[in-house]
């Protein structure tokens, strides 16, 4: 089968934003458990391991399509000096996925490339949920707060 270039693109473009994903949420699980707020330092770890899941199916398809899974650059993770410093900088990140998914995914289709599609539309509905669920974190940090 050949192998569209610009779809092996926007595979590494998701890629290199689910390991900023994991080292941004890895990053701040480890600062919450210096704040010694244990809690929020479980989630964040959850976090960054459902993004490393995504990662995965990423290099899977990458490989089954020939290429050597190369994430580019990372950006620096963002920090905070307070949980509510660290839900904005996650709702950030997440609508930059969703964002990233939805080219991604009409990219796919275009090409009529099913494969790809449907693991671009699955890991778009999970970036969804985190937009939601950080909606939720935000509004009950708001009412409680
Ligand atoms: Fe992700
Ligand atoms: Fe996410």
């Amino acid at each position: 089968m050949r192998v569209d270039p610009r779809t092996l693109g926007w595979l590494s473009r998701a890629l290199t934003h689910e390991m900023s994903a994991v080292q941004q949420y890895l990053a701040q699980s480890v600062l919450a458990r210096l704040w010694g707020d244990e809690a929020l330092a479980a989630h964040l770890r959850r976090e960054a391991v459902e993004e490393m899941e995504h990662a995965e199916r990423l290099m899977e398809r990458l490989i089954l399509l020939g290429m050597a899974p190369s994430a580019g650059n990372l950006p620096p993770a963002r920090l905070g000096r307070g949980v509510e410093d660290l839900l904005a900088a996650d709702r950030q990140l997440e609508a930059d996925a969703v964002r990233l998914y939805q080219e991604a995914l009409a990219h796919a289709q275009r090409m009529r490339d099913a494969d790809s599609a449907a693991l671009l539309e699955g890991i778009l509905g999970e970036e969804l949920a985190h937009v939601r669920e950080l909606d939720e974190m935000m509004t009950e940090r708001t009412q409680h707060g």
